[in-house]
């Protein structure tokens, strides 16, 4: 059995690191926004290229919070894409705001020539999905947020270190992170953070997570109880320190796989600006609900990322969209499938995967 995730593998392999971090914590008595917190977002915040970090409870937390701290709320329209996980959508309607879809590309990333079409006077921001690991075409969005006075959320929960034209997102000046136990770092539960270069809103976010206490006992505004843990915090300090390593090995893996499935499925794009963090390795192919099925049969674990596009979801049904909207969520949504590829699948594994689906797919192709 090869699964599509191995989170017992990922702690094994550091145990002693993870064990000694969480018993320092214990053993200091202090669980939330302490020194850990504190300095595991002054260091994330630095990898990111940013002055300020963000703790916070999830991702979802963090792209919620960030809206708030930008004062976008009832009414206001947010620009995003369909083809995303559902908290993105889920974190601008807890806010208040609407989202407009913009189509994706064949690389499953913002269409960024629909951006100016959905446009309205009640516009406030873009929220790009660096979805996989591989980041949105960033200079385009930059100009058009410019030139319509929007701000930019990105959405970073799949791209820990992914880069654009040599830089590490977010790009613009605020980026939502999740640390959910999968990501490319993640905590052994959930958390998230938000990385700004801004001073005031990070002051606000900081209220914001904390009850809207300026200081404690004293109420500055409106807020909520969203706080990275001290525990979570200490973990991921460690994983910090391997993140770079680990994304050079999921590139590796990726590399491998483009070279064994090539003729077989459509492989993820690759563009010369970005560097892919390979977060998901996703491959295309129009016979995709057989092939999930038969690689199950064969131990193979599979996942959809996503199978039902937002626009078409059952709670968002009330956005008025309708099936045919968007032609290349709703093709990709049919059409893709995400594979194993994680930092300890050793490379017989990775063969095997290969060959399994290269032996599938090529069982299909016969008589
Ligand atoms: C693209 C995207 N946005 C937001 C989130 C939300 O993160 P979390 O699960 O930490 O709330 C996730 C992860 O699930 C995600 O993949």
């Amino acid at each position: 059995m090869i699964p599509i995730g191995n989170l017992r593998r990922k702690y094994l392999v550091r145990k002693n690191e993870f064990d000694s971090a969480i018993l320092r914590v214990l053993d200091s008595g202090w669980f939330i926004l302490g020194k850990e917190v504190e300095e595991f977002e002054k260091e994330f915040a630095a990898y990111c290229g940013k002055n300020y970090g963000i703790g916070v409870g999830s991702g979802f937390d963090a792209l919620l919070l960030a809206l708030k701290a930008l004062e976008i709320g009832d009414g206001d329209e947010i620009i995003t894409v369909p083809h995303t996980a559902i908290p993105t959508v889920a974190a601008i309607i807890a806010s208040g705001a609407i989202p407009k879809f913009v189509d994706v590309g064949e690389d499953c990333l913002m269409d960024v020539n629909k951006i100016k079409e959905v446009i309205t006077e009640k516009t406030k921001a873009i929220m790009p999905v660096h979805l996989y690991g591989q980041a949105c075409d960033m200079e385009q969005i930059l100009e058009i947020a410019n030139q319509h006075n929007l701000f930019i959320i990105e959405d970073c929960a799949q791209a820990h270190g992914a880069e654009y034209k040599g830089k590490r997102v977010p790009i613009s000046t605020l980026g939502c992170f999740s640390f959910y136990p999968s990501k490319n770092m993640g905590a052994f539960g959930d958390g998230g953070m938000i990385v700004t270069d801004s001073e005031a809103i990070s002051t606000r976010l900081k209220m914001l997570r904390n009850y809207g206490q300026a200081t404690r006992y004293h109420a500055k505004m409106q807020g909520y109880n969203t706080r990275l843990d001290e525990l979570h915090a200490t973990i991921l300090r460690v994983q910090l320190k391997y993140l770079n390593e680990d994304n050079e090995i999921r590139k590796q893996i990726a590399l491998r796989y483009n070279l064994l499935l090539k003729e077989i499925v459509t492989i993820p794009n690759v563009n010369q600006n970005k560097k892919h963090v390979y977060h998901l390795y996703v491959i295309k192919t129009d016979k995709r609900d057989r092939l999930k099925e038969k690689l199950n049969e064969l131990g193979i674990g599979t996942e959809i990322h996503y199978p039902i596009p937002l626009h078409l979801q059952e709670a968002y049904k009330y956005l008025g969209y309708k099936n045919g909207d968007f032609a290349q969520t709703e093709k990709a949504a049919k059409e893709i499938l995400s594979i194993p590829i994680y930092p300890e699948l050793t490379d017989t594994e990775i063969e095997t995967v290969a060959q399994k689906i290269k032996e599938v797919m090529q069982n299909m192709a016969g008589p």
